[in-house]
């Protein structure tokens, strides 16, 4: 580890849209103890974090990008894939060597970062989930050429702050965009179809949709404590049952094909945004 510890690094955020926030809410919450920096083209959103109370004394908002590049050791970028060449470009005559910068953007490959903001520049690329709003994200992270085993460690130990975080091959970012990135939606919809079933059935709507997040936690924590999601079934669905009832409901519809092909389709969609990254790059 560094001089500093990762959570006393000065942190700034370059977007503080869906993810931005997120995240900035996660590390205001998990303890980050430096101010945060943070910037937006979109203005009104920054004017709402100086005059929130939960976040006014322990977040600075400032003019630009090239300021919270400036002032920040570490510099999560939080804009959209597209934006990305602009603010990179933007930044890097601040970015020297002892930075970090750990971009989130879907398909945007850490060599296309690395060409845009210059040779021997530290890039982590990190795929979080919107779950860092409740520090309950998914972050596949993986350096860039020119990061380092420590630097990716910093990056590590500031975004446990707000989830669990895997190391991964670059190669496989995409697929966990799809299956995490993008997956906590397809959960998010499951939890409000099968509320809707307990609806239809005669439950309010907020006291199923309570139950059904809830149910999801409790097969979510059996699977991460070692139980096979088989053997949930198993232990569930006893012969002549409503569990196996319910089962065949599943079958018949192909729900699992359904929610195979929602991986698979979003995982194709950040391939292609990749593509396009890589392709603009070599312009
Ligand atoms: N949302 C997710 O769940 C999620 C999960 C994982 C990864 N990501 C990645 O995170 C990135 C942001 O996604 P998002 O959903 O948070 O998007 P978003 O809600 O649109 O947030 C992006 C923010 O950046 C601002 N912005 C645009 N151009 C800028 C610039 N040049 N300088 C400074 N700020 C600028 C936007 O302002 P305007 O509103 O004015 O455009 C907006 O406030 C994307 O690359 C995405 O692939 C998102």
């Amino acid at each position: 580890m560094n001089e500093k510890g990762a959570k006393e690094k000065r942190i700034g955020i370059i977007g503080v849209g869906n993810i931005g926030m997120a995240i900035l809410r996660g590390l205001l919450a998990g303890g980050v103890r430096e101010k945060i920096f943070i910037s937006d083209e979109n203005k009104e959103k920054l004017r709402y974090f100086e005059s929130d109370p939960e976040t006014g004394s322990r977040v600075e908002v400032c003019e630009s990008n090239e300021e919270v590049a400036k002032r920040s050791e570490v510099i999560i970028l939080a804009v959209k894939p597209n934006a990305v060449p602009g603010v990179v470009e933007e930044i890097a005559p601040f970015m020297n060597e002892g930075k970090i910068l750990i971009s989130v953007a879907a398909g945007v490959p850490t060599r296309a970062i690395e060409d845009y903001l210059g040779e021997g520049r530290k890039v982590i690329r990190v795929m979080p989930n919107i779950g860092a709003r409740v520090r309950e994200a998914v972050c596949a992270i993986c350096k860039g050429e020119y990061a380092r085993e420590e630097d990716e460690e910093i990056a590590k130990d500031i975004l446990s702050t707000i989830g669990t975080v895997y190391s991964v091959k670059e190669n496989d970012m995409d697929v966990i965009t799809g299956l995490s990135g993008s997956g906590i939606a397809f959960f998010a919809a499951i939890i409000d179809a099968m509320a809707d079933g307990g609806v239809y059935e005669g439950l309010p709507y907020d006291l199923s949709l309570a139950i059904s997040a809830k149910t999801a936690i409790g097969a979510a924590k059996m699977v991460l404590a070692g139980e096979k999601p088989s053997g949930i079934k198993a232990m569930t669905a006893s012969p002549g049952g409503t569990t196996i009832r319910g089962v065949y409901a599943m079958e018949s519809r192909d729900v699992k094909a359904a929610m195979m092909e929602a991986v698979i389709e979003a995982t194709r969609r950040a391939r292609e945004i990749s593509e396009q990254s890589s392709m603009k790059n070599a312009k």
